[in-house]
C-alpha cells in the first residue's frame, strides 16, 4: 500500500549511514521482520524510481517505524537531506520477512548495509524467550552502528575488514571461535557473507538478499534470481527472506 508517511528525525549514524524514523498509520501493517519499504526520494521527475529500504525497527505503540539507509547514491544523497516534520511517500510492508521459528539459542549475522533489519528480527525473538547472539561485520570502525542496541539484546561480536574494530577479519572470522550449540541462524548482507555462510554454516538458517530492485511488487522481473532447483524466483515477492541454500549465489 502507498501512503503518505512523516519524517520524524533523519540522523548520520555512521559514515554516510543514516536513521530514518518515520510515522504514520501505515505502521499497523509491518508486522514480519525482514520485509521492507520502497521509498520515493522526492517528488521531482529526477528521481522516480523508488529506493527499496529494509525496516530495522518496528513501534506499533507509537506508530513509528525506522530504516537505516547508506547514501551511497545521487538518490539516497537527496534522502539524506530530508528533514524532520516533511512527508516521504512509501510503498509498504513489501516482500516475505524472516519465520520466527521456537528455537532456543539462535546466531544473527548481518554485514554492513545488511544489518539493520535483523535488529527488529532480534527483538521479536527475543520477545519469544529465543536466545540470540548477534555477529556483525562492517568495513572499518567509522561504518560501525547498532552495537549497542545489539548488545542489548544478547551478546554481540562485531568485525572489521580492516581491523580498526574489534576482531581483525570477517564475520566467519568470528564464528569460528563461537561456542554454540546454536539452533539456526539468520542472516543478511553482501552475496559473498551469505555464500561463505551457507558453505560453512552446518546448521540450518534464513537468509535476506540485498539486490538491485525495479517496482518492489512483482511486476518489472528486475530483481530475479535463480533457485537451487533451477527454477527462477523474485527476491521482491519471493524473498527477499530464503532459506540456506534455496537460492544460487
Ligand atoms: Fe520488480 Fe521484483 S522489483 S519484479
Amino acid at each position: 500500500m502507498k501512503t503518505l508517511m512523516t519524517i520524524i528525525a533523519n540522523d548520520e549514524i555512521a559514515d554516510r549511514v543514516f536513521e530514518m524514523e518515520l510515522e504514520g498509520a501505515l505502521t499497523s501493517d509491518m508486522k514480519t521482520p525482514g520485509q521492507f519499504v520502497h521509498v520515493r526520494i522526492d517528488e521531482s521527475t529526477e528521481h522516480v524510481l523508488r529506493r527499496p529500504i529494509s525496516i530495522a525497527s518496528i513501534d506499533q505503540e507509537a506508530s513509528r517505524f525506522t530504516i537505516i539507509y547508506r547514501a551511497d547514491g545521487a538518490g539516497t544523497s537527496k534522502l539524506a537531506d530530508r528533514r524532520a516534520g516533511e512527508n516521504l511517500d512509501i510503498l509498504s510492508p513489501l516482500g516475505n520477512g524472516y519465520p520466527l521459528e521456537r528455537d532456543r539459542h539462535v546466531l544473527i549475522i548481518g554485514g554492513g548495509i545488511g544489518v539493520p533489519p535483523l535488529y527488529e528480527l532480534s527483538k521479536q525473538l527475543n520477545a519469544r524467550g529465543v536466545k540470540t547472539t548477534h555477529v556483525l561485520g562492517f568495513n572499518s570502525q567509522k561504518d560501525v552502528f547498532y552495537e549497542d542496541k545489539f548488545s542489548a539484546l544478547g551478546e554481540t561480536f562485531v568485525s572489521t575488514a580492516d581491523g580498526s574494530y574489534g576482531t581483525k577479519g570477517f564475520v566467519t572470522d568470528v564464528i569460528e571461535a563461537l561456542d554454540g550449540p546454536f539452533d539456526r541462524f539468520y542472516a543478511c548482507g553482501p552475496k559473498v557473507m551469505l555464500r561463505a555462510l551457507s558453505e560453512t554454516m552446518e546448521i540450518d538458517g534464513y537468509i535476506s538478499l540485498e539486490e538491485r530492485m525495479g517496482c518492489g511488487f512483482g511486476v518489472c522481473y528486475a530483481c530475479v534470481c535463480e533457485t537451487t532447483e533451477g527454477e527462477y524466483v523474485k527476491l521482491c515477492t519471493d524473498g527477499p527472506v530464503f532459506r540456506k541454500g534455496e537460492i544460487v549465489l
